[in-house]
């Protein structure tokens, strides 16, 4: 087994033994969960309305309503396709009122058996469907976040649909069943340093290869296209093999990613790197209480040369009311 990487101290949660006869139980068997309808689906439209006004806010030449401006050249920069790492794009007041959504919250409480959540700075995904803007870089990346080491149920990621994520639609792939595997499959497969994601700063993600795909198939796992409408929340296990899909339908996927886990997991040296990263309107990984550093600014390279990305923003173009509640996700203020 490869050096530890574990820097922060945090209770290793097992609770899969447990019958709740809920949803729960549905999540710990597959590593996954769809909950049905926690904002209204009038609401989440809302928020993806929000969303497409964002983009439209750059003056690339993108209208929602004028699909001949659906272009990937008049959209900012983005990561797969989608992701919005820069910009502020985590802190628009949309996305603080997605995470103080109480439907939104409440299966997190539930499932850490607490209210005193700290939330990740996770950021908004919206693509536009390849059908109009052409073919994405569509190889599928599996992949679990969080690091060999770290083991045991210690993070669940979510997403809440703001668009349809049917069959032809981007989505959320995941292999059913592999997050109770993790352990088993690390410990046949030692990770063997030194590897690019190794030395990287997001320390809890690890890529798989091919042939890791059969090794959990062999084990009754299998590969899941998770279907989802507008207000529901998806979440899975951050030992769970997944990764996304681009889709074949006509529609923009717009999704925001939203992780909550106890706030007392936090150390005082973390919360002083995120309260950082809150001040300065940056993006974070899935992992809302640990594993924190800068996406810096945006960059672009012109004649070979890296210079500044001119839409970069030092703040979101509308701000969230510094709310309580709002301070306590974020881990500002403490419980
Ligand atoms: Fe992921």
């Amino acid at each position: 087994m490869a050096p530890s990487r574990i820097d922060t101290p945090e209770a290793v949660v097992s609770k899969q033994q447990t019958q709740y006869g809920d949803w729960r139980n549905d999540f710990f068997r597959d590593g996954y969960v769809v909950i049905k309808g926690v904002i209204p689906k009038e609401r989440a439209q809302g928020y993806q309305s929000d969303a497409l006004t964002w983009l439209e806010s750059f003056g690339l030449g993108f209208d929602r309503n004028d699909k001949s401006t659906w272009k990937k050249e008049n959209l900012p920069q983005s990561w797969k396709g989608g992701m919005y790492l820069h910009f502020s794009a985590a802190h628009e007041k949309y996305m603080w009122d997605i995470r103080c959504e109480p439907g939104v919250i409440s299966p997190f409480a539930k499932l850490w058996e607490t209210e005193e959540l700290v939330v990740s700075f996770d950021t908004v995904n919206i693509t536009l469907p390849q059908s109009i803007v052409g073919a994405y870089d569509s190889k599928p990346w599996p992949h679990v976040d969080q690091q060999p080491e770290r083991g045991g149920l210690r993070c669940v990621q979510g997403i809440v649909n703001l668009s349809n994520a049917g069959p032809d639609d981007g989505g959320l792939i995941v292999m059913k069943g592999s997050s109770k595997l993790f352990d088993d499959f690390f410990a046949e497969n030692p990770v063997q340093g030194p590897t690019p994601w190794r030395t990287a700063k997001h320390k809890d993600f690890h890529p798989f290869q091919d042939k890791d795909l059969e090794w959990y198939k062999a084990r009754g796992c299998e590969l899941i296209k998770v279907c989802a409408e507008p207000g529901d929340l998806i979440l899975w296990d951050s030992r769970q093999m997944h990764w996304a899909q681009f889709g074949t339908s006509d529609l923009i996927r717009t999704i925001a990613y939203v992780t909550y886990t106890p706030a007392a997991w936090m150390s005082e040296e973390d919360r002083a790197l995120k309260v950082d990263l809150f001040e300065n309107f940056e993006t974070t990984t899935h992992w809302p209480h640990t594993n924190f550093f800068s996406h810096g600014k945006a960059t672009k390279t012109i004649d070979g040369e890296e210079v500044p990305d001119p839409l970069e923003r030092d703040e979101p173009i509308t701000k969230a009311e510094r709310t309580e509640r709002l301070l306590k996700l974020a881990g500002v203020e403490r419980y």
